[in-house]
């Protein structure tokens, strides 16, 4: 009885963000397509897929001529498979305005990043772009990082340098708990690889005082790609309502 209750706490609970998240993207994609941009970024994660879905459904004019760029396998394929126009940095370097997703997100729009592994072409799509918003369902908004999103702050790591890695942190960051991202709960899939061939460590630092400065600490490690802190990169947020259709904007 109880187990059955739960169970559907948990389905209503994922309703509302799959809302939330539904409505972020819809009124950041539409906020986008106001200012007519030639080049867009497109992050990765499951809030985007509904950036792109109301990219497919509206203004198909504007839909047929931009140039998109991904930043994950998973949305270089969400952009063939809707027939928009696939680039990429090579050819354009010099993006207008990029969509992405976040984990968590404190006031100053500093974000957790990665969830899904795809932190380092995040951050080269985002590095490249005039403007960078961010989309989330409500939950994620924090008012320090650190304190919502329980997975850690995901650290990309080139595979031969895994456990040197992992060792410079726990001496860095003593009292850090650091996990290698696994494929599944049970292990047995091995690890995450990330797109590009790498590995992700899961590191919980607890609350955050400054991210800006944990990012540069661990970002200047040998062997770190990248670590999934995207401090001072958006102005603008849209954060998706969970009872209601409706998004908020920061
Ligand atoms: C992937 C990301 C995602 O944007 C982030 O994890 C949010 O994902 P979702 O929209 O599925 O909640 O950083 O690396």
């Amino acid at each position: 009885m109880r187990a059955g209750f739960q169970t559907i706490c948990r389905q209503l609970s994922t309703q509302s963000a799959e809302r939330g998240k539904k409505w972020a993207g819809y009124s950041a994609m539409k906020y986008l397509i106001e200012s007519k941009p030639s080049v867009i970024g497109l992050g990765s994660g499951s809030t985007i897929v509904y950036a792109i879905e109301y990219l497919k459904m509206h203004q198909t004019e504007f839909a047929k001529n931009v140039i998109c760029i991904p930043t994950s396998f998973q949305t270089r394929h969400l952009i063939l498979e809707s027939r928009l126009n696939l680039g990429s940095l090579d050819r354009y370097p010099s993006i207008n305005v990029t969509i992405d997703g976040a984990d968590e997100v404190d006031e100053r729009l500093n974000a957790i990043k990665g969830g899904g592994a795809c932190l380092f072409q995040e951050r080269l799509v985002a590095q490249a772009s005039r403007k960078f918003i961010i989309v989330a369902d409500e939950r994620k908004k924090s008012k320090q990082l650190g304190t919502k999103w329980t997975k850690g702050v995901p650290v990309e790591v080139i595979p031969m340098a895994l456990n040197t890695v992992q060792w410079q942190l726990k001496r860095i960051f003593p009292t850090s708990l650091i996990k290698l991202r696994m494929a599944t709960p049970t292990d047995k899939a091995g690890p995450v690889v990330t797109d590009n061939g790498n590995l992700i460590l899961d590191c919980h630092f607890g609350p955050i005082s400054d991210p800006g400065a944990l990012y540069k600490e661990i970002k200047c490690l040998s062997g770190v790609l990248d670590v999934g802190l995207f401090c001072n990169m958006a102005e603008r947020a849209f954060f998706g309502d969970n009872d209601r259709e409706n998004a908020g904007e920061m």
